[in-house]
């Protein structure tokens, strides 16, 4: 692969989309299908001591119950982070047990989707109440520190040298406590299955971030062969992270669509999402910086109590970037985990690196103005190029770079420094913030097989799932650069088990993990076609060579893995476990990079805050689709506004569950929200962690904005504002 940059080519999959050919299991119509829908516990915590089902029951068209009496010999699929498949180890229904409001009771099937609607709000229950709690203070909770954990053999302690000696003797101090809500993923896309059976098999068409994690976890639940299992993904209406595992649905409908002889379709209405899936837990964090007087960072402590479900230990990982962020002298991250009666949360877009970042970039702008120091100057003098906890070198780090070229974009030099010093023609504060964010490079293995046909066809089966993010378009690119054709000649089968095996597709590590085989792939087809022709194949395309030779097609498959994974990680890859590799390697350790700069406008009278523009500057390896990437970015800051300034799971600690359980009470951005969002890339490939230059892209475009934005409004108003979402009421006096 050349040096040169990647066209800006359109989505390969554009037209499909917005023809409505690109088909998601919602959409799925097949005849005979039953739909079905779900009825929902009502109480915090307890148990079902009766449930009345013959309202229900005697509907038109509906045809058929389950409740938690109807699932004996079925099995939870255990939690995916430990050692399972599921979203959570608490398989619903299977027993009378309630460990959460909002957790199915039951299923009623039939005939029409208004049908099986109706027949779920006529099934009565009774309950018998036990106490719980939803908020981190409440009595009841558990805390319990991450390292005493069986965690701890996969989420090590980060520390590096003494930090609380460096910090006690430090000249120059800050010390804060932030915090980070619960929110939601909605993907738009709400999570559905379509099951059915033949001949004993089991067929789910459901959009996901995991294939193989469904079929293995149904095969586990249900005692099937993974041989029996299919599951079919061509396309995800959004996942950020909330679609990476077995859901809790998808058992529900296959065993209905068992018992019924038909395929079933659950759509899972979006009030149920908030409470039947995964999402971001509450964190509070107290951040301590300590630097000498010239601004040489000597000291980050970062304490972390993370929100976990009772049944789960959902493992917090946030010291594990805000320590990777600056040229910290020592540094000691500690977290706890505090179990709470909440459906396990689970990994929301940058799940640990936007609150982790939040926290340590909003105390590193403290840090400047205790010093008197430029914030973008000051971060500049603490970079590095050794990974402060591993100590081994980055295998590529340009966050200077994106510091310096989102400061001359973005007009950096025009900013007073002092607080409430800028103010703009209607009177409006104008405030100018920076920070920086971190995302960690992971690579999982991926199997690749790359056939060409001799009418010109090119199909690239891999490990990966397209949830909009464009992974068919760079793949396509990869593919089509190496062979010389046109990427729309290349079709991408992805999102399928039984191609080739489907490792989660999370972490950002899509594009770093998927691109790398696929680019091998095409390699080794070159050399195969090269083997074809005794001489001459310059110029010529595969089809062309594939002609001459009198050949029908020619296939390849090559395997590839993160730097120093054993080759068992390909066995952990077929049986769809996670086999995440990195961000410390053997030689290396790997980090996307990103610098946000922020304008915002406080009204005075309102203090309603603007953000008219943003300036992101990224470091992500080699851009491989620019378009596609730039899209991303744009999203992610956007996701930031609202992580920022909108997002917030509401809980009354009264009832247990979320209140503003829909999009019209979840406020996200829309586009009144959002005005110029400029991307660059600083597009240097990173060989060293893999062949392609590949470091991930989705996560780490939203780190560090809400970072960004906080510091803007305390230029804007002199406030430190630490709790978000930042609202309104925070900024009267
Ligand atoms: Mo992502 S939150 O790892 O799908």
């Amino acid at each position: 692969m050349n040096g040169m940059p990647f066209p800006n080519a359109p989505r390969v999959d554009a037209r499909d989309k917005v023809r409505g050919k690109a088909l998601f299991a919602a959409d799925d119509a097949r005849p005979d299908l039953v739909h079905a829908a779900l009825a929902v516990a009502t109480i915090g915590r307890g148990r079902v001591m009766a449930l009345d089902r013959r309202a229900a029951s005697v509907l038109p068209g509906v045809r058929l119950i389950l409740t938690h009496e109807d699932f004996g010999g079925v099995k939870s699929a255990g939690f995916i982070m430990g050692g399972g498949y599921g979203f959570q180890s608490l398989q619903p229904m299977l027993s009378s047990g309630i460990a959460y409001r909002g957790q199915p009771i039951a299923l009623v099937a039939a005939d029409t989707l208004e049908a099986a609607i109706e027949g779920a709000s006529l099934i009565h229950a009774t309950y018998e109440t036990e106490p719980f709690s939803v908020t981190l203070d409440a009595p009841g909770t558990e805390t319990i520190n991450q390292a005493d954990t069986p965690l701890k053999n996969f989420f090590h302690e980060v520390v590096a040298g003494d930090a609380d000696a460096a910090y006690a003797q430090a000249a120059v101090k800050i010390d804060a406590a932030f915090t980070s809500p619960a929110q939601h993923q909605n993907p738009i896309e709400l999570i559905a299955t379509v099951a059915q059976w033949s001949d004993g098999t089991l067929t789910i068409h459901e959009g996901t971030q995991n294939a193989e994690a469904i079929r293995q976890g149904l095969a586990a639940a249900l005692a099937l062969s993974p041989e029996r299992v299919e599951v079919i993904s061509p396309f995800a209406g959004g996942g950020f992270g909330q679609k990476n595992s077995l859901q809790m649905q998808t058992i529900l409908a296959a065993v209905a669509a068992q018992r019924l002889g038909r395929p079933v379709k659950l759509v899972v209405p979006r009030a149920q999402l908030f409470h039947d899936a995964s999402f971001r837990p509450v964190s509070r964090h107290r951040v301590r910086l300590g630097a000498d007087r010239e601004g040489r960072m000597v000291a980050a402590i970062h304490e972390v109590d993370a929100q976990t479900s009772r049944h789960d230990l959902f493992p917090a990982e946030y010291a594990a970037v805000s320590s990777r962020l600056h040229g910290f002298g020592n540094f000691r991250g500690h977290e706890r985990l505090v179990r709470t009666d909440v459906q396990t949360p689970g990994y929301m877009r940058a799940p640990f690196e936007h609150a982790a970042c939040f926290a340590m970039e909003s105390s590193v702008d403290e840090l400047a103005y205790r010093l008197g120091k430029d914030p973008v100057a000051l971060r500049l003098a603490n970079d590095t190029v050794v990974d402060p906890i591993s100590k081994l070198p980055f295998s590529s780090r340009h966050l200077a770079e994106c510091l310096q070229r989102g400061a001359e974009v973005f007009g950096w030099s025009r900013r007073t420094m002092a607080p409430q010093s800028m103010r703009a023609d209607d009177g409006a504060f104008v405030g100018l913030g920076v920070a920086a964010g971190a995302y960690p490079g992971m690579m999982v293995p991926a199997v690749a097989r790359l056939r060409v046909t001799n009418d010109g066809g090119v199909f690239i089966n891999i490990g990966a799932h397209e949830m909009g993010q464009g992974v068919r378009t760079a793949l396509a690119a990869a593919v089509a650069r190496k062979l010389g054709v046109a990427p729309e000649r290349v079709v991408a089968e992805i999102g399928q088990t039984g191609v080739t095996p489907q490792h989660l597709t999370a972490g950002s590590w899509g594009t770093a993990s998927a691109i790398p085989a696929a680019s091998e792939a095409a390699d080794a087809l070159l050399s195969a076609l090269a083997e074809l022709t005794a001489s001459g194949s310059r110029g010529q395309t595969p089809a062309q060579i594939l002609k001459a030779a009198g050949r029908h097609s020619l296939e390849v498959e090559i395997r590839s893995k993160a730097p120093g994974q054993p080759d068992a990680i390909y066995d952990r890859l077929a049986a769809g476990l996670p086999s995440i590799g990195g961000p410390v390697y053997p030689e290396f350790t790997t980090f996307s990079y990103i610098a946000h700069f922020v304008e915002v406008r406080v009204e005075p009278r309102t203090r309603r805050v603007r953000v008219p523009r943003v300036v992101s500057v990224v470091d992500c390896g080699r851009v491989m689709s620019p378009r596609t990437a730039a899209s991303q970015v744009r999203g992610g800051v956007v996701w930031g506004i609202g992580a920022t300034l909108r997002e917030v799971s509401e809980v009354d600690p009264r009832y247990g569950g979320f209140l503003n359980a829909d999009l019209a009470e979840y406020l996200v951005p829309v586009n009144a929200d959002v005005d110029s969002i400029e991307v660059e890339f600083i597009d240097k490939p990173d060989f060293k962690f893999n062949s392609a230059g590949v470091k991930g892209l989705g996560e780490v475009s939203m780190v560090g904005v809400a970072a960004a934005i906080a510091n803007a409004i305390y230029h804007a108003t002199g406030r430190r504002l630490r709790d978000l979402p930042i609202r309104i009421e925070h900024l009267l006096d």
